[in-house]
C-alpha cells in the first residue's frame, strides 16, 4: 500500500508566507513523490472555530483552494477537498468524542493558553472559550484518521495534536478490540517548520507581521520584505546572519549555495537595503509564475468549486466504507443483525496490557506498558529514532526481559541493558506486586 499523507489548512486568513513555506510547499513536494497518495483539505469547520466572520471564512475557503492549485497541486494526483463537504468527518468526531478522556483535552496547548489568559486578565478561567476550541483535536483526529494517514505534514504547534490522534486512535483500537485507525506519524520540515515575521517572531496573522503570498500582487511582498526589522547595523558593517530573521526568510527560499553566499555577504558587510532587494529578487523567482496562476483561478470561483467538489467524491469513496465499519464497531448496527464475535473481541481487547507509544515533551521517541486497567507498569526510556524504539517494543513483546528491582522503583532489562522504568512503588509490597503485574503483562504478549 501507497503511504497516505494527510494535511489541513484552516480557512480562516488568506495565505502567507509562511503558510506556504511551512505546509503547503513541503505537502505538494511530497504527494509527486512515488509511493505517495496526498490527501489535502481545506479544514473549514475548524475555521468556525477560529472566527464567526462568514465572509472571511467564505473568502479564505477560496483563497486557500486557489493558492493550493497555484502552488502546484495537481487535483488529478492527489485528493483535494474541504472538511465541511465529507459528512463523515463530524460523524467520526463523535465516535471519537466519546473515547476521548477529557482530562486528555484539558492539557492541550491551545486550550491551556486560553485559560491562562483568562486567568492573567482576572475573569472566568472559560471565558470565551467555546466546546468547538476544547474540542478541537477531536475535530483533528477524525480528519486524520478517517483516512488512515501514515504522514502528516505539519507546523510545530501541532505536534501535540498529532499525539493526541495517536492516542485517540490507540484508544479507538483498544475498546474495540481491533486495529481500525492507523496511528499517524507527525512531519516536520526541519528547515523551514516556521518561518519567522517581520519583527522575528513565528510568522502568525495574529502577530499581525506577516509577508502576503499573492494577495497585493508584487507591490505588496515588496512594501512587507521592507518592513523586516534588522539591527541597526550600517552598510559595512558585518552582520549576525544566523540570528537575523531576515536571513532565515532567505534561507528558506534559496538552494543551500545561495544561502550560503548571502550569509557569507551578510557577514562581510552587505547593507540590509541590498539584503532587502535580494530578497525581493529570490522571492519574485520563486512566486511570480504561481501568482499569475492563482489570480487566473481567482477569476473563476465555479471551475475551484467544481474541482473541489470532484475531491470530496473521491474522498468519499474511502471515507463511507470505511464509517459504515466503524458504525458496526460501536454497535450502531442493522437491527436484527447482533454480533456475538464483536462483543466478544471487546472482551478480550479489554482485558489485555497493551503497549502505548508516544512523543515526550523533548521530542523523543517512547513508549509505555499499560495494564488493561491503563495502570502504567512500565515507561521506556528515550529515543531519538521512533524506529529504534518500535523495536525495542517489538523485542519486549517477544523476547525473555528481565525485571530488576532498583530502590522502590523497577528496571526492564534486554541483555542487561535498562530498556524501560517502573514507577517509584514507595514500599516492598507494594514493588513486589508492581513487578508481578508487570511481568504477568508481559506474558501477555509472548506466544
Ligand atoms: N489544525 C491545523 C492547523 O491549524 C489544521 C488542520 C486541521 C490539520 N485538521 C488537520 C492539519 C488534519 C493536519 C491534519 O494548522
Amino acid at each position: 500500500m501507497n503511504t497516505r499523507v494527510l494535511t489541513g489548512i484552516t480557512t480562516s486568513g488568506t495565505p502567507h508566507l509562511g503558510n506556504y513555506a511551512g505546509a503547503i510547499r513541503p505537502a505538494i513536494q511530497a504527494s509527486a513523490q512515488p509511493g505517495v497518495d496526498a490527501f489535502f483539505f481545506l479544514a473549514d469547520y475548524h475555521a468556525l472555530i477560529k472566527t464567526d466572520d462568514s465572509a472571511r471564512v467564505a473568502r479564505s475557503r477560496l483563497e486557500l483552494a486557489a493558492t493550493w492549485l497555484a502552488a502546484g497541486l495537481d487535483p488529478e494526483r492527489v485528493t483535494f477537498y474541504r472538511q465541511s463537504d465529507i459528512p463523515e468527518i463530524p460523524e467520526l468526531c463523535w465516535l471519537l468524542t466519546c473515547v476521548t478522556p477529557k482530562g486528555l483535552m484539558n492539557r492541550a496547548h491551545a486550550y491551556k493558553a486560553s485559560v491562562d489568559q483568562n486567568t492573567a486578565k482576572g475573569v472566568d478561567p472559560d471565558d470565551g472559550i467555546s466546546m468547538g476550541l476544547f474540542s478541537y483535536p477531536v475535530l483533528m483526529a477524525a480528519d486524520i484518521l478517517l483516512f488512515n494517514a501514515h504522514k502528516v505534514p505539519v507546523g510545530r504547534d501541532q505536534i501535540q495534536h498529532l499525539e493526541m490522534a495517536r492516542d485517540i486512535a490507540q484508544r479507538f483500537n483498544h475498546l474495540y478490540g481491533s486495529d481500525y485507525f492507523v496511528l499517524p506519524e507527525v512531519v516536520i520540515a526541519e528547515e523551514v517548520a516556521t518561518l519567522p515575521g517581520l519583527d522575528g517572531r513565528k510568522m502568525s496573522k495574529s502577530y499581525n507581521n506577516t509577508i502576503p503570498l499573492f494577495e497585493g500582487g508584487a507591490a505588496a511582498l515588496r512594501t512587507a520584505v521592507m518592513r523586516i526589522v534588522t539591527d541597526s547595523r550600517q552598510p559595512g558593517e558585518p552582520k549576525d546572519a544566523e540570528n537575523a530573521h531576515l536571513y532565515m526568510l532567505y534561507r528558506a527560499f534559496a538552494s543551500a549555495k545561495e544561502a550560503g553566499d548571502f550569509r557569507a555577504a551578510l557577514e562581510s558587510g552587505m547593507g540590509w537595503g541590498d539584503a532587502k532587494q535580494a530578497l525581493c529578487e529570490l522571492l519574485e523567482r520563486d512566486l511570480a509564475g504561481m501568482r499569475a496562476r492563482y489570480m487566473e483561478l481567482m477569476a473563476k470561483p465555479e471551475r475551484i468549486e467544481d474541482i473541489l467538489l470532484a475531491g470530496a467524491e473521491k474522498a468519499r469513496k474511502i471515507a463511507v466504507p470505511f464509517i459504515a465499519r466503524l458504525r458496526e464497531a460501536v454497535g450502531l448496527r442493522r437491527l436484527g443483525t447482533a454480533k456475538a464475535a464483536g462483543a466478544s473481541a471487546k472482551k478480550t481487547a479489554s482485558r489485555a496490557a497493551r503497549f502505548v507509544s508516544f512523543r515526550d515533551e523533548a521530542g523523543s521517541f517512547r513508549f509505555r506498558l499499560l495494564a488493561a486497567d491503563g495502570e502504567e507498569l512500565l515507561i521506556s526510556v528515550p529515543y531519538a529514532d521512533p524506529k529504534e524504539a518500535g523495536a525495542v517494543m517489538r523485542r519486549l513483546q517477544s523476547e525473555p526481559v528481565s525485571l530488576r528491582a532498583q530502590g522502590m522503583a523497577y528496571v526492564a532489562l534486554l541483555d542487561e541493558t535498562p530498556v524501560a522504568h517502573g514507577p517509584d512503588c514507595g514500599e516492598a509490597a507494594r514493588q513486589e506486586a508492581a513487578l508481578a503485574r508487570t511481568r504477568a503483562a508481559l506474558d501477555t504478549f509472548a506466544g
